[in-house]
């Protein structure tokens, strides 16, 4: 059966009050295009005004600690995004593998924590430019999937495929590569929505989402503009039928 589509945006280190219109815009779009869930992962900074200016957009953190609480400077819980308004969490993203030396264990105890805490989780995975050459894709997907999720289900869990080559660039994957990643992320994890991320665009959005075979997409620097995140919005919801 067909899942619901799913379009997440992830700011990343991006975003103050003063893109508060851009997050209404954005939010205004998702009311007009109510078969696809919508939502933002942004700056933990913006997760409560984003939720008082537009109370209907499902609001993501972009990582928490797997403790709820505890002397971990700098840090952010589960817990503490879901009372600040987000209702999930973006967990195991590869500039959060590179920059913060994050493994599998670590992301399996987040992704725990961030269940625990009532939050749905974007578990990302994908496999660098080396491992990519080396034709190890499918090796290095499979290990990260079995390790992260370490037993669990894919209960409120999507999972993005996001090559870390295709990542913050203008190279994206061929499509019948995203599907044979998506065959393999959807045997080893039953029931989950599998979003693509990358590099996506209004322009290369519909062959990607019809021959890649995904639910939705993690989109990064297109999400920070609404009116390009509107026109993948609106190529998901035009061709998802
Ligand atoms: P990009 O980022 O769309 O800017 O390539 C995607 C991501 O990192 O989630």
């Amino acid at each position: 059966m067909a899942k619901r589509p799913l379009l997440v945006g992830n700011w990343k280190m991006h975003g103050d009050g003063g893109d508060l219109a851009v997050i209404v815009a954005i939010g205004e779009a998702a009311r007009r295009h109510p078969a696809v869930d919508v939502a933002l992962s942004l700056p933990a900074t913006l997760i409560d005004r984003a939720r008082r200016v537009c109370p209907g957009l499902a609001i993501g953190g972009q990582d928490c600690h797997p403790e709820p609480s505890g002397a971990h400077t700098g840090d952010i819980s589960a817990p503490m995004l879901r009372e600040a308004g987000a209702s999930l969490v973006l967990l195991g993203h590869s500039e959060r593998r590179q920059d913060h030396h994050e493994d599998d264990a670590l992301i399996a105890a987040k992704l725990r924590a961030a269940r625990a805490a009532g939050l749905e989780v974007i578990l990302c995975v994908g496999e660098t430019a080396e491992d990519h050459a080396a034709g190890r894709s499918a090796e290095v997907v499979r290990g990260q999937l079995t390790l992260s999720l370490a037993g669990m289900n894919g209960q409120g869990i999507a999972i993005a495929y996001e090559p870390v080559w295709a990542i913050g660039g203008d190279r994206t994957p061929e499509p019948k590569e995203v599907a044979a990643m998506v065959g393999l992320i959807r045997n080893t994890v039953a029931g989950a929505r599998v979003l693509y991320g990358g590099s996506v665009t209004p322009d290369n959005g519909e062959a990607l989402f019809v021959d890649g075979g995904i639910d939705g997409f993690l989109v990064g620097r297109q999400s920070l503009d609404a009116d390009a995140f509107t026109a993948i919005l609106k190529l998901i919801d035009g061709t998802a039928r």
